[in-house]
């Protein structure tokens, strides 16, 4: 495996920038912006987060300054966008701590990464008839398609973790699934609707005693809390690019080398190959053998520069904040009448899902966007679990660094106005 040549220079922390929400603000040109005559207040992160001016500034300066195809030409600008293009990945490694960028490969989102994970390793032939693939009841559709794609190519079997009505997965239940049979763990770090956060390195733990890979699904984790794959001991991590003030249309899939090596290519094409012939193609080092075709080369600049941002502060400081608006809004919404917030996890992140009694959400979701207010209303892309609750949809209010309490005020009243409305 070679490492690409990379400059370090530029991602080197020296001291984290002050947690001062004025400031930050301010780095979101879009949350000046009036909705319906009213501030915006921005309350679907977990949909998409916004994005920093570094971050526009970062893309827009490429297309201005540096456009070119990367890893093909020996011209300036080639040279240019080449060396920028895998010094994002550096930064990706260092933002995952990762042993090296050969285990950072670049995707459209969450979504790729997990399907290019199933297909490389069902194309292995790693999955035979009967062969169980364990995932939680509280998993995006992303999680669960693509294995059920595999299932009917391969007729394996699910197994689904079940989880307690507070929003946990109960552990046991997944330590009684493992058996022979079990080939895979495959299971979100966050949940994008309830807000848990999954006890992974217990997971992790726990599928290693019995040599079981176990893929996280971090989409909803990169933005807000420290990621350390090491530390996790995952053996493959998933994450998107918008979900994390990076741009849309780029992701990760981290891999430990030894396993990703072992993979056959997802896709074919340009990029991915060493030598071709009408005959036999041989193919190239991780991660490029991965990454067929032009890549999202302004998308992972973008994402870089989105993950300088993060780093400039201390994780911690963000982490903290978020805490802060999640315990003041679960306060803050658990007063109004007839409200019921769904998914009350120990250790949860900085997502309130909440139905109203006789109130469909997609009516609080419309009412409140005249107030300004944007939050997130239907199954959140997790059917089933929204149906372990006996639902069809809930409203979700979800936060990120740039949020503040005085919104969250802004929330609580355009809800009892709603309420208003229809009693
Ligand atoms: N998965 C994204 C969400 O939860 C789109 O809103």
């Amino acid at each position: 495996m070679s490492e690409p040549s990379i400059s370090t220079g530029k991602v080197k922390q020296k001291s984290y920038r002050p947690f001062d929400l004025e400031k930050i603000r301010d780095d979101f040109p879009i949350l000046k912006r009036e909705v319906n005559g009213k501030p915006l207040v921005y309350f679907d992160n977990a949909a998409t987060t916004q994005k920093p001016i570094q971050v526009i500034n970062t893309i827009s300066n490429y297309y201005l300054n540096e456009n070119a195809n990367v890893h093909r030409g020996l011209h300036f600008l080639s040279e240019m966008a080449t060396d920028d293009y895998e010094n994002a990945r550096l930064k990706v490694k260092e933002f995952l701590n990762a042993l090296s960028t050969s285990e950072i490969v670049f995707t459209r989102g969450t979504t790729e990464s997990i399907n290019l994970l199933v297909s490389a390793y069902a194309r292995k032939n790693y999955f035979k008839e009967g062969d169980e693939v364990i995932i939680s009841h509280m998993e995006h559709h992303s999680n669960i398609v693509p294995w059920q794609l595999l299932r009917d190519e391969r007729n394996i079997k699910i197994r689904v973790i079940p989880i307690t009505d507070k929003g946990e997965i109960i552990f046991e239940e997944f330590e009684k699934m493992i058996n022979e049979k079990t080939k895979f763990v495959s299971i979100v770090h966050v949940s994008n609707t309830l807000g848990t956060i999954n006890p992974i390195k217990k997971i992790v733990d726990k599928a290693h005693n019995f040599n079981i890979p176990v893929l996280i699904d971090g989409a909803q984790a990169t933005a807000h809390q420290k990621i350390d794959v090491q530390d996790l001991g995952c053996d493959f991590y998933a994450f998107s690019g918008h979900k994390t003030f990076g741009p849309t249309g780029i992701g990760v899939l981290y891999g430990k080398a030894g396993l990703l090596d072992k993979l056959p290519p997802y896709q074919g094409g340009g990029e991915m190959i060493r030598d071709v012939t009408f005959e036999k193609t041989t193919y190239n080092d991780i991660p490029h053998k991965f990454e067929a075709g032009t890549p999202n080369i302004v998308g992972a600049i973008g994402l870089g520069a989105a993950i300088d941002y993060i780093r400039s502060f201390n994780i911690n400081d963000i982490a903290n904040h978020e805490l802060e608006l999640l315990k003041y809004g679960t306060e803050k919404l658990s007063e109004i009448p007839g409200l019921r917030i769904i998914g009350n996890a120990g250790n949860k992140s900085a997502v309130i899902s909440f139905v109203i009694d006789g109130i469909h959400p997609y009516d609080i979701g419309t009412i409140i966007d005249t107030y300004g207010v944007a939050i997130r209303t239907g199954h959140h892309c997790t059917q089933p679990l929204i149906e372990r609750y006996g639902l069809t949809a809930t409203a979700r209010a979800s936060f990120a660094l740039y949020n503040s309490l005085e919104e969250i005020d802004i929330l609580t009243e355009s809800l009892n106005k709603t309420i208003n409305m229809f009693h």
